[in-house]
């Protein structure tokens, strides 16, 4: 099978399409062809090694995995004689590393769910890049409940463009920020308020939010408390350090690795995504379509830190 290889780290070029074994499903198991996978900032940065941080999952010298990708769309093609969860034939979404290749081998047990007809690929595998991390921040680290103020940074992004969905979803009030050109993408997933970053700072406000969810990391909690109610969190997608974190109580601040969570977990939330989805109150925001041939273009263009929603890449 064709898969986008990565043996050392470097720039997008490093990036390079080889024949490799297709994985055979062991017990358990089941052989996805994948349909379509999406271009992230975590891959860029497992593909690059920067910031040194992401080392500690991806290797520290080199590249661990050399097939990067973690959400997949795609059609069961092969299935171990042990699993009775799923067919071949059935169309799946998940979230597996490896997704940068025509097959990928999951457990059948693990962050794997059906998709219906009416579901694109490219769009399914946009749930498990912003949706899969913007639910369970939202929900799990944020303690979001019904009529909780919220604030996105960040709001155009894949995490954002998911995160104002799901907030609404669950009921928040919701203030998305952006820069002018995506100001409408933004009211038109469900932001009760938009804020033009290039016109007003959204820090300045005093007590007006539950939640500060920073998906970009362009901000920090000094400068957003003031902005937060008295119990407010401070939720950041990109990994620092505060002393706000260890707070309990109070104003404080939360960093969480939604990769790492449990293929349980996951499978629950990919489930809720696709379920939102066919209810029309989620929809993945695809900004770029790419070949795999061309992975190194698009990971040049999210490098660029400047995609709207997810940039999508199809395996033929
Ligand atoms: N913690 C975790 O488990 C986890 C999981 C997944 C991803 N992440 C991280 O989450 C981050 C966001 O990922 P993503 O895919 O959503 O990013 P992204 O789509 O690449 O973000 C790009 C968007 O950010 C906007 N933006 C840039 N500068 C901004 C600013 N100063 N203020 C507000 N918006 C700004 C851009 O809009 P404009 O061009 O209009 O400014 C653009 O639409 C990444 O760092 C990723 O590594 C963390």
């Amino acid at each position: 099978m064709l898969a986008a290889v990565v043996e050392r780290y470097g720039p997008p070029e490093v990036l390079t399409l080889r024949e490799v074994a297709v994985p055979r499903p062991g017990p358990g198991q089941i052989l996805v062809r994948i349909h379509a996978t999406v271009a992230t900032p975590s891959d860029v940065a497992f593909r690059s090694g920067r910031p040194w941080i992401a080392r500690l999952f991806s290797g520290l010298v080199k590249p661990r995995m050399p097939i990067l990708g973690d959400a997949f769309a795609g059609v069961v093609a092969e299935i171990a004689a042990d699993v009775a969860s799923f067919s071949v034939g059935d169309r799946v979404v998940g979230s597996a590393f490896g997704a940068y290749a025509q097959f990928v081998v999951v457990d059948a047990a693990s962050a794997v769910v059906r998709l219906p007809d009416s579901l694109g690929f490219g769009e399914a595998a946009g749930l498990g890049d912003g949706g899969l991390t913007a639910l369970p921040f939202l929900r799990d680290t944020g303690l979001l409940a019904p009529g909780h103020h919220v604030l996105v940074n960040g709001a155009s992004g894949s995490v954002g463009s998911a995160a104002i969905q799901i907030a609404t979803a669950m009921g928040a009030i919701v203030t998305g920020v952006s820069s002018t050109r995506n100001l409408e993408l933004v009211r038109s997933l469900g932001a009760d308020r938009v804020i033009d970053y290039t016109a007003e700072d959204f820090t300045a406000a005093r007590s007006a939010y539950d939640i500060v969810f920073d998906t970009v990391g362009k901000s920090s909690f000094g400068a957003c408390k003031e902005a937060l109610g008295p119990q407010g969190i401070y939720l950041t997608a990109v990994p620092t350090v505060s002393p706000a974190m260890l707070r309990k109580s109070g104003r404080r601040a939360r960093f969480s690795a939604t990769g790492l969570r449990s293929p349980e977990e996951k499978t629950k939330d990919l489930q809720q995504l696709v379920d939102w989805t066919i209810a029309g109150r989620l929809r993945t925001v695809i900004d770029r379509e790419y070949d795999l041939h061309q992975i190194s273009a698009a990971h040049a263009y999210v490098e660029t830190g400047r995609k709207v929603g997810s940039v999508v890449v199809r395996i033929q």
